[in-house]
């Protein structure tokens, strides 16, 4: 699994950059795969308010958030929101990426797209603020509320200290490793058992993308999902994108990667193949089936329909099966 922690302090020695790498250690303990970004290091251009996402889904603006957040966003099962309390919120680095998210909320509200990874992904909050008023993370509560809700992740829990003001008050706490280890292990503990299962076919443009999509919505947390193709493509196809949202499915944000790279951090129990033929992927330890549907790439959107209601009946009777 991945887990993406967002860190919005500036201070590169401080108290948020202390709790995050705190929790991403014992995250890692528990074989979950972790990535950090420094958003205060990042290209970030805030939102100018052109309104094309809530028009046509996208973002025009060219920065480390379209290239770099945005998949990530959309790839991870957990994301984890960590910050300093600026004025009663997050810091203006952060907000601008939450910001830019508005681009999750119009496919979400306006466009009707579901994320696959809708019934899968969660939420977590670590703040820190040097007052030690009751209200200090209110404001940051309701923003990061509305946040999670717009990329689709369940917001539960937080881990928030007060009184914390120079920058290694945070290591000097004497409770917070033992609350970030129990914190964790509650968060991961729903992902652990899960069958992995990774879906290959020639380019991860279609069948594969389909299958993988599938499987992360109907199955939820249940399922440890993951795709990849023996002659990856340079993008996904645009038809296989149009049969899935009218599915209200949303691939966007998806690209294709090498079987190689799919299996680089975990290997899969189960590989179940499209009908690749002699390029199947051999992975010791994994079983392989193989469902033979024929590659719709070049052929007609109805085809593309047909394979992907086939893929779609495959993945319900996988699910009934694994479950
Ligand atoms: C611009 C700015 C605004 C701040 N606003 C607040 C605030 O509203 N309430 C508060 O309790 N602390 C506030 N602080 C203090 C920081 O939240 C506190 O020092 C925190 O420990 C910094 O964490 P860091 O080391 O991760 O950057 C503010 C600090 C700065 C620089």
């Amino acid at each position: 699994m991945l887990i993406l922690g967002l860190q919005g302090s500036p201070r590169k020695k401080g108290n948020t950059n202390y709790l995050l790498s705190t929790f991403m250690t014992a995250a890692e303990k528990f074989g979950a795969r972790t990535h950090v970004i420094d958003v205060t290091q990042k290209k970030i251009i805030p939102c100018k308010e052109y309104t094309v996402c809530e028009k046509k889904g996208y973002c025009p603006i060219e920065d480390d958030v379209k290239d770099e957040i945005y998949p990530l966003l959309r790839e991870a099962e957990l994301v984890v929101l960590a910050t300093p309390i600026f004025f009663y919120n997050m810091t203006a680095q952060l907000k601008a990426v939450v910001d830019r998210c508005q681009t999750f909320w119009a496919r979400k509200y306006k466009l009707k797209l579901k994320d696959p990874g809708a019934n899968m992904r969660r939420g977590f909050l670590l703040a820190v603020g040097a007052t030690k008023g009751k209200n200090l993370f209110e404001g940051l509560n309701l923003t990061t509320q509305y946040f999670f809700d717009a990329i689709w992740a369940k917001f539960g829990d937080s881990l928030t200290y007060r009184g914390i003001e120079g920058p290694k008050d945070m290591a000097a706490h004497t409770t917070v490793k033992k609350e970030v280890e129990e914190a964790v292990e509650r968060l991961l503990t729903p992902f652990q058992g899960r069958k992995k299962v990774l879906f290959a076919c020639r380019e991860n443009a279609c069948r594969s993308q389909m299958a993988s999509a599938f499987a992360q919505f109907l199955a939820g947390d249940k399922i440890d999902v993951s795709n990849g193709g023996s002659e990856p493509a340079e993008k996904i196809n645009p038809d296989m994108v149009k049969v899935m949202h009218e599915k209200g499915i949303d691939m966007a944000f998806r690209s294709p990667r090498s079987i190689e790279e799919a299996i680089a951090n975990d290997t899969p129990e189960l590989i179940i193949t499209m009908g690749c033929g002699e390029q199947c992927p051999v992975v010791p330890g994994a079983k392989i089936t193989d469902w033979d549907l024929p590659d719709p790439a070049g052929k007609s959107i109805d085809f593309m329909r047909d394979i992907r209601d086939e893929v779609e009946k495959k993945i319900v009777n996988l699910i009934s099966e694994i479950k």
